[in-house]
C-alpha cells in the first residue's frame, strides 16, 4: 500500500485518479482548494472509503503541505491542482500565475524538504509527478508531425505559459536538487466529471437545454481527445514504471475538428434523446467569435509510453463518447 498526495483531486481528472488509486488499495490524500472547478460529487465513489481523505486547502500553503507530507508519510505526490480553463486565463490570468506557477514551486519546495530527510529506501522510491498539458508545445499546422517529448516549448495562452513555467520548475528541481520528479504532458481529456465550462459538456448541455451550441471561429481547430480514465491509468504507469527526471506524453490517438466533434455529439443525442420536433440537434450549432490566439491543432505521440509502458487507449473514441454523453444526460445537464 502506498500513500498518495493528490492535489486538485476534487477536479475532473484528479477525481478519476483518486478512484483508481483507492481501487488498487492505496491511500489517496486529496489536497484541494475547492475552487469553482471542484465538486464533492466527483468523489462520491470514494467518499466512504477509509483509504480516502479530503483536505481542503491551497497548494501555496507551505505549512499545510509540509504537515501533510510528514503526517501522512507520503510516497507519491501527484500534482493535478491548477487553474485549467484557457478562456479564464485570457480574461483574468492572475490566479493562473499564483496556482500554476507559485503553487507548483511551493509543492516542489515542500516535497524537497520532506524527501531529503527520508530513509534511503523510501527516498529512492519517492516520486513527484507533475500533470501537464500538450498546450505547452504551442500549435501545429495540419501536416506537422505530432508533438513528442523532444518538442521545444512554445506556449501561446496565459494558461499554457503558466503550465510551461511549472514544467520548467519541475525539471529544475530534478536537475538541481535531484528530487525524483516526472512530468506528464497530455492532450485534451473527455469523460465524466468535467466542468460544464469545457467544450464537450457545453455542447451537450446547450443541446438539451434548447440553446445555441457555440463553436469558436470556423470550428476547424483540431484537438486530440483522450478518455480521462485512460489518462489516469497512464499517470499511474508513469509513477510505477517511469524514470525520475523523465517526461512522458499521452495522447488519445484521435484527432477531431471541433465542428466534427459537435456533430458527433449531436448525432448521439439524436439517437438517445431525440428532440420533440424530430429535428437534429445539429441545427442548434452556431459559430461565435474566435478565442484570442486560438491554437489551430494539437496532437501528441504515444510512441514513448507505448514502447516503455505498453500504454494505449482502452476503447474506441466513439464508444467512449457515447458513454460520456449518457453520463451527462444522467446528471441532468
Ligand atoms: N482537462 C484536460 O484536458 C487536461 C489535459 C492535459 C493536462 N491537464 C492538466 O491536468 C490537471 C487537472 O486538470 P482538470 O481538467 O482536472 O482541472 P479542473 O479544473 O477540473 O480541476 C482542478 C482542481 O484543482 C483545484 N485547485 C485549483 N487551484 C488550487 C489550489 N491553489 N490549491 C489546491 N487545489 C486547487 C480545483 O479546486 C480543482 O478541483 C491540470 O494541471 C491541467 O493543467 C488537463
Amino acid at each position: 500500500m502506498k500513500n498518495f498526495l493528490i492535489t486538485g483531486g476534487a477536479g475532473f481528472i484528479g477525481s478519476h485518479f483518486v478512484e483508481l488509486v483507492c481501487s488498487l488499495n492505496n491511500r489517496a490524500i486529496v489536497l484541494d482548494k475547492m475552487t469553482y472547478a471542484a465538486d464533492r460529487k466527483n468523489l462520491a465513489a470514494v467518499a466512504q472509503n477509509s483509504l480516502f481523505k479530503l483536505i481542503e486547502g491551497d497548494i501555496c500553503d507551505r505549512d499545510l503541505v509540509s504537515k501533510i507530507l510528514r503526517e501522512e508519510q507520503i510516497d507519491f505526490v501527484v500534482n493535478f491542482a491548477a487553474e485549467s480553463h484557457v478562456d479564464n486565463s485570457i480574461k483574468a490570468p492572475e490566479n493562473f500565475i499564483q496556482t500554476n506557477i507559485v503553487g507548483t514551486f511551493n509543492m516542489l519546495n515542500c516535497a524537497l524538504d520532506f524527501w531529503k530527510n527520508l530513509a534511503d529506501e523510501k527516498k529512492s522510491e519517492f516520486r513527484f509527478l507533475h500533470v501537464s498539458t500538450d498546450e505547452v508545445y504551442g500549435s501545429l499546422d495540419l501536416n506537422d508531425p505530432k508533438f513528442n517529448e523532444e518538442n521545444p516549448y512554445k506556449p501561446n495562452s496565459p494558461y499554457s505559459a503558466s503550465k510551461a513555467a511549472s514544467d520548467h520548475l519541475v525539471r529544475a528541481w530534478f536537475e538541481t536538487y535531484k528530487l525524483p520528479t516526472i512530468t506528464t504532458n497530455c492532450s485534451n481529456n473527455f469523460g465524466p466529471h468535467q466542468h460544464r465550462e469545457k467544450f464537450i459538456p457545453t455542447v451537450i448541455s446547450s443541446a438539451i437545454n434548447h440553446k445555441n451550441i457555440p463553436i469558436y471561429g470556423t470550428g476547424k481547430n483540431i484537438r486530440d481527445w483522450i478518455f480521462v480514465k485512460d489518462h489516469a491509468r497512464g499517470i499511474l504507469m508513469a509513477l510505477q514504471k517511469g524514470l525520475a527526471g523523465q517526461t512522458y506524453c499521452f495522447g488519445g490517438e484521435c484527432e477531431k475538428e471541433n465542428l466534427e466533434l459537435a456533430h458527433e455529439i449531436c448525432t448521439i443525442l439524436d439517437q438517445i434523446k431525440p428532440r420533440a420536433d424530430g429535428i437534429s440537434y445539429t441545427k442548434q450549432i452556431t459559430f461565435v467569435t474566435d478565442r484570442l490566439g486560438h491554437d489551430k491543432r494539437y496532437a501528441i505521440s504515444n510512441d514513448k509510453v507505448a514502447r516503455e509502458f505498453g500504454f494505449k487507449p482502452s476503447k474506441s473514441f466513439s464508444e467512449r463518447l457515447k458513454e460520456t454523453v449518457e453520463w451527462y444526460l444522467q446528471q441532468n445537464h
